[in-house]
């Protein structure tokens, strides 16, 4: 079934309270629900029908007497009377089977729930959407030491514990933990004075973990109240640690429940791209209190709403507490990674989609991360008071709603007096919009031409033209900057900008920040390149000057058999030897295009991309770049090393990666010392795990592996980074024969996404290991996405995104993927996840 936003209509009822007692048991939990419903005056007239899947329905009740609804296998029907009613609902549910890890389930122990988007209805018959908002009190029963639920603690006992949320929420932010837990507690002061608890729960052992991440917790809450004026409204904020869980994090109302390993760290077991990471994942779930909490989503298609927003607010955090050049150019590169070949391939959708068969299969980087970028374009075209101002209005107009994107921009229609219609068109046209350049100098006047298009996409064959923020500067031939930054509104199909009284032809410095999302179409010389990659002012630009020399470096090594280009060698150099210039983002510029991204651009430019001649080439272009600057590694390599104790911030962590990114090619000289000698003094992960990873690069890995395995095996966390990165780094021929052995290995726990991605995923992610010519990465994975699948439908759907960009490659690939699609597409049983995104990849 597809379900349709046009096809919105409101509930038929209003829920004022809930109240839910569940008494636990493995395979027989009792949830017995009490409910006053209303008629809701503004919808129309309905059946009364719940949602319920997986439920044994144990007894039903309208104002106190016995009902037998008609139940179906997604809910249940019931007659009830006209006016206001109390519905008493009792089920069984077994929550030590449920493998899928949505609704109440257990891991190692403990019992958790995650219910967004749709999992509530696992756990009780409920209208389990999100604009059915209604006041929760929970009563859990059990014997375990700590039972938790949203809100404030009323009452706790021998055996049971009562919770309130005076909020009213949807069902999908309700969260319930039990199990054998210990807490790190901690207080925060509120902007009015009012304290308030904190809690992070761990299973006995991970207590040394969660400083780290209750600092983020405290330095996050501060912010919103300094940035947003938003203010923590509970006594008590919960996290837990859990370590089954098919996503980060979620947002339950005063209990976010985070996979373990997006809020446990320490400097011995996690990285420093482990810390920045957690930081960011607990701010964006704490934002949520806000932007998803109190003011939520009318409907899943309004998804963005909450999460694009969320994003948005977590990296503008992080950019204020860490490096704000270097967060950009991570987000910039990430959307690129990881969005692009999205919007650029079958599972191309608007930022709101227009339909959906599983929502879960929406949770994407286009919904997070271009809706982010839309935030973001909309700031910079009204401003940052104008933001602030609308940002306000959205908190007062909206708290206690379920709202729409159309409120969303009207807020800023309201504080702006502009028309918002066009820009509108980013929530609903999918695809990369691409923006040619054409460049006209004559008598003191330069002008910049921009033609947008937008190729089709799935179900959207025409594009209309898009409101685009164009940050533009001009640089004079010396390097000056002669026009700083000014923000160029297109919204026609083709458009010009003038620039008067220039003395002499100027460099254009185009998309600086990336101001918007887009594939930018210039022919500009690799002398202009160059010249921005010394001269820019602005960090992204002066990074994406040297990526894009990269990128012709490249393709003409693959392409015409050419050598590495010295020039823009030479000019990153430049780069690398300017102390001035933040380690961090050195270490930026020593990075190049991913194989991936080179196999985009091949396709692009109308070569079908072969993996192993763009491993080839990068695999040259690596050692020469590590003989040509064999004289500077040294002297960089001392830059990137860190005297001081441990700290993960922003300082000490830009040191260390560039010091990982010397010893990248360090080791093309050594062949493995330095790394080896790194490995073996390594005091804390991030070190250890860079230096392990060019040992497997190398194949100098026997005696690091088994080491490191004999030294981390009791930490699951830390063994995911050993069976992830043996796969990850090894040499491509390699790779499916490590992931078939690894996937025998004791401690292969394949129900546990964490480790099933770690293996698989990693797999899937090593460009010219997955694409290996005979099709066994292909097999490989498919045949554990099969078999995932009857377990966890979510986690098998996510991962079949490893095929999308598959009419990227050659008739022979391509037919050993259909292969292996049509497969999993014929599975008996498939899970409609998994169905619809095969079904959208093979382009059914
Ligand atoms: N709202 C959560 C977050 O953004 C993600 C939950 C996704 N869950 C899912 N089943 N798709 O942090
Ligand atoms: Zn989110």
């Amino acid at each position: 079934v597809t379900i349709h936003l046009k096809d919105y209509t409101p509930f038929g009822w209003q829920l004022s309270d809930v109240h839910l007692t569940f008494h636990l048991a493995p395979r027989s939990t009792r949830v017995v629900s009490k409910i006053h419903f209303t008629p809701n005056p503004e919808a129309p007239a309905q059946d009364f029908f719940l949602h319920g899947e997986q439920l044994t329905l144990i007894r039903a009740a309208i104002d106190g007497v016995d009902v037998t609804p008609e139940v179906t296998e997604d809910g249940l029907r019931c007659a009830v009377p006209d006016g206001p009613f109390l519905w008493e609902c009792e089920v069984e549910i077994a929550p030590a089977d449920n493998t899928a890890l949505e609704g109440l389930y257990m891991s190692s122990g403990m019992y958790c729930t995650q219910c967004e988007a749709e999992g509530f209805r696992k756990i009780t018959y409920f209208p389990d959407r999100p604009d059915v908002m209604s006041v929760f009190t929970v009563r859990v029963e059990g014997d375990l030491p700590v039972l938790l639920s949203n809100g404030n603690s009323v009452q706790r006992g021998d055996g049971f514990a009562e919770w309130h949320d005076p909020w009213p929420k949807p069902a999908y932010l309700f969260a319930l933990v039990a199990g054998d837990l210990v807490n790190h507690p901690d207080s925060f002061t509120t902007m009015n004075g009012r304290k308030v608890k904190l809690n992070i729960w761990v299973r006995p052992g991970d207590e040394g973990k969660c400083a780290f991440g209750m600092e983020a917790l405290k330095k996050s809450m501060r912010w919103d109240e300094e940035v947003y004026g938003r203010e923590y409204d509970l006594e008590v904020f919960n996290i837990v640690a859990v370590d089954d869980f098919n996503m980060g994090a979620m947002e339950n109302k005063g209990l976010n429940i985070f996979n373990s390993s997006c809020v446990l760290a320490s400097p011995e077991t996690s990285t420093d791209d482990n810390f920045e990471r957690i930081e960011s994942i607990i701010a964006h779930e704490y934002f949520h209190n806000w932007t998803g909490n109190r003011i939520t989503c009318r409907d899943w298609f309004q998804l963005c709403l909450k999460e694009g927003l969320t994003v948005f607010r977590d990296q503008q955090f992080t950019k204020d507490i860490r490096s704000a050049p270097v967060k950009r150019i991570d987000d910039v590169a990430s959307l690129r990674g990881r969005q692009f070949p999205e919007d650029q391939g079958p599972l191309a959708h608007p930022v709101r989609p227009e339909s959906f068969q599983e929502i879960n299969n929406f949770y994407t980087a286009t919904v997070y991360d271009k809706g982010a970028e839309v935030i973001g374009m909309l700031k910079t075209l009204v401003g940052d008071e104008a933001y602030a101002k609308a940002l306000t209005l959205y908190f007062d107009r909206h708290d206690g709603d379920a709202a729409t994107i159309e409120d969303w921009l009207k807020v800023f229609e309201d504080t702006t007096g502009r028309d918002l219609a066009q820009f509108k068109r980013w929530y609903s046209q999918a695809g990369t919009p691409r923006v040619s350049v054409t460049e006209d100098w004559a008598d003191g006047t330069y002008t910049l031409t921009f033609a947008q298009t937008t190729r089709p996409t799935p179900g959207q064959p025409e594009k209309a033209p898009q409101v685009i923020p164009m940050a533009v500067g001009l640089l004079n031939p010396n390097g000056d900057e002669v026009v700083p930054t000014r923000v160029l509104e297109i919204t026609e199909e083709t458009q010009s900008f003038r620039f008067d009284e220039l003395a002499a032809r100027p460099i254009p410095s185009i998309n600086r920040g990336f101001s918007a999302p887009v594939v930018l179409d210039r022919d500009s010389s690799s002398e202009e390149r160059a010249f921005l990659l010394a001269h820019d002012t602005d960090p992204v630009n002066r990074w994406e000057a040297s990526l894009l020399l990269g990128r012709d470096c490249l393709f003409a090594m693959i392409t015409e058999n050419a050598g590495p280009d010295v020039a823009w060698l030479d000019g990153l150099e430049r780069v690398l030897r300017d102390r001035d210039l933040d380690p961090a983002f050195r270490a930026m510029m020593m990075g190049w295009p991913s194989q991936n991204e080179m196999a985009q651009v091949l396709f692009e430019r109308g070569v079908t991309p072969d993996p192993d001649a763009i491993f080839a080439a990068q695999e040259t272009l690596t050692q020469f770049k590590a003989e040509r600057w064999a004289d500077l590694l040294p002297s960089l390599a001392a830059e990137g090393t860190v005297d001081a104790a441990y700290r993960p911030d922003a300082d000490q962590s830009g040191k260390r990666a560039l010091g990982s990114a010397v010893l990248a090619l360090t080791t093309r000289l050594d062949g493995g010392k330095a790394a080896q000698a790194q490995f073996e003094s390594a005091d804390n992960m991030t070190l250890q795990l860079s230096a392990l990873g060019q040992l497997v690069r190398v194949g100098k890995d026997q005696d690091a592996l088994a080491a490191f395995e004999a030294q981390w095996c009791k930490d699951r966390l830390v063994m995911d980074k050993w069976f992830g990165l043996q796969v990850g780094a090894t040499a491509p021929d390699n790779v499916v024969p490590r992931a078939t052995a690894l996937t025998q290995h004791a401690d292969f726990d394949w129900k546990n996404p964490n480790r099933f991605r770690a293996v698989l995923g990693a797999m899937a992610m090593n460009h010219a290991g997955f694409h290996r010519k005979d099709g066994a990465g292909y097999a490989l994975l498919t045949e554990w996405l099969i078999k995932l699948d009857d377990l966890n439908p979510q986690t098998t759907a996510r991962m079949c995104s490893a095929f999308q960009t598959w009419k990227r490659y050659d008739a022979d690939r391509q037919a050993l993927i259909r292969v292996q699609l049509e497969r999993l597409r014929d599975k008996p049983k498939l899970s409609r996840d998994t169905a619809e995104m095969v079904a959208r990849i093979l382009g059914a």
